[in-house]
């Protein structure tokens, strides 16, 4: 045994937002959320335990991560630690194929990535499962990225019962593409993790969020079941503008969206108004991501191109793969 593992996670970005904790230590969610996972964006980490290293050491993209910054590894380590009942600490090597802390869901590929990687090196054999319970220690939105196409992840109640499944959309998926604005691929100001927790605790419009978003997950669901492109995308667009108003709403408020954010939601009003069904999605970031059928993609992508540049519109298929290990 060589307490080595090697994995890939692709990011997902969620149609159904995650927005708000209702435990911080154990990443337990205050809703449902229910994401879509993209072909074009992972990372690929690898993980070496050795009973020698005094410390977890984080090469992020080539680079070494300082201890302040890589403190959220050394704490969700700890965890894999304590399940695998070892004292061995880890050299982790990670590359985003996706930038990082943009908006563009690293954390998501990342830890979904580093729990597949210490289940290969420990030999733990974890189910879907407890590898989703244990990616959403280090991040929620990691537990939904172990599954290709849509998944759900269940909020729970406890450690146990919150983790996330794959949606069966009778490959609908096939059909369906995200395009990519990306606006600023720099790190931003806010990271998800503040920005929810310090709009959960002061948000005048945060309950109006969790009223409303078990009813679009049953819509989402219902579109998904009837291949109901129109009626996917409509539900979307609300629930994510309705968890930036909650920022908004939150005592101070603040923002993700910058002025070319709007001026993509415009774009994508135009492509509907000229009979190219296509719907937008934010994050914690500016970027705008762009659900739609693959048959209009070429149409949306031409609009887009006429006020961005080529390298900032990036199409992506929606993969059936979930979390792979490699050699
Ligand atoms: P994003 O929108 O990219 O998910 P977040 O604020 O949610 O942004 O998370 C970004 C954080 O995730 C980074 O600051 C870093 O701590 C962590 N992260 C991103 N990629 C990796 C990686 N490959 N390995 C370890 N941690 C990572
Ligand atoms: C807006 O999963 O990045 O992208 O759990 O604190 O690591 P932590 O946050 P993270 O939050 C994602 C928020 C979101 C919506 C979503 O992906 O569901
Ligand atoms: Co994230």
């Amino acid at each position: 045994m060589n307490n080595c593992g090697k994995a890939r996670a692709h990011t997902n970005i969620a149609l159904i937002k995650y927005w708000g904790k209702a435990d911080e230590d154990l990443i337990l969610p205050m809703n449902n959320s229910l994401s879509v996972t993209l072909d074009r964006f992972y990372t690929d980490t690898k993980v070496t335990f050795n009973p020698e290293y005094t410390k977890d050491t984080l090469i992020l993209n080539g680079e070494e991560v300082s201890d302040d910054e890589a403190n959220k590894i050394y704490r969700f380590m700890d965890l894999v630690r304590e399940r695998s009942q070892t004292s061995m600490y880890a050299y982790i090597e990670s590359i985003n194929y996706v930038p990082t802390a943009a908006g563009l869901a690293s954390s998501a590929s990342a830890y979904a990535a580093l729990s597949a990687a210490c289940n290969e090196a420990l030999q733990l054999n974890m189910s879907k499962k407890d590898l989703s319970r244990l990616a959403r220690r280090g991040s929620g939105s990691a537990s939904r990225s172990i599954f290709g196409g849509f998944a759900e992840w269940e909020k729970g109640h406890d450690d146990e019962t919150s983790y996330a499944h794959a949606i069966d959309a009778n490959d609908w998926e096939n059909e369906l593409s995200m395009v990519f604005v990306v606006i600023n691929d720099k790190s931003k100001k806010v990271s998800s993790r503040s920005g929810m927790s310090h709009t959960r605790q002061t948000s005048r419009f945060y309950q109006y969020w969790l009223d409303h978003v078990d009813e679009d997950i049953q819509s989402v669901k219902e579109a998904i079941n009837n291949k109901d492109f129109k009626h996917l995308g409509e539900v979307i667009e609300e629930n994510g503008l309705r968890m930036h108003a909650t920022n908004l709403g939150a005592q101070p408020p603040f923002t993700y969206l910058v002025p070319d954010s709007y001026l993509v939601m415009e774009i994508v009003h135009q492509c509907r108004e000229a009979g190219y069904p296509c719907y937008f999605t934010m994050d914690a970031g500016p970027n705008v991501k762009i659900l739609t059928e693959k048959k209009n993609q070429q149409y949306i992508l031409n609009a887009l191109l006429q006020h961005f540049k080529e390298e900032q519109v990036i199409a992506s298929d929606i993969t059936h793969t979930g979390i792979e290990i490699l050699e």
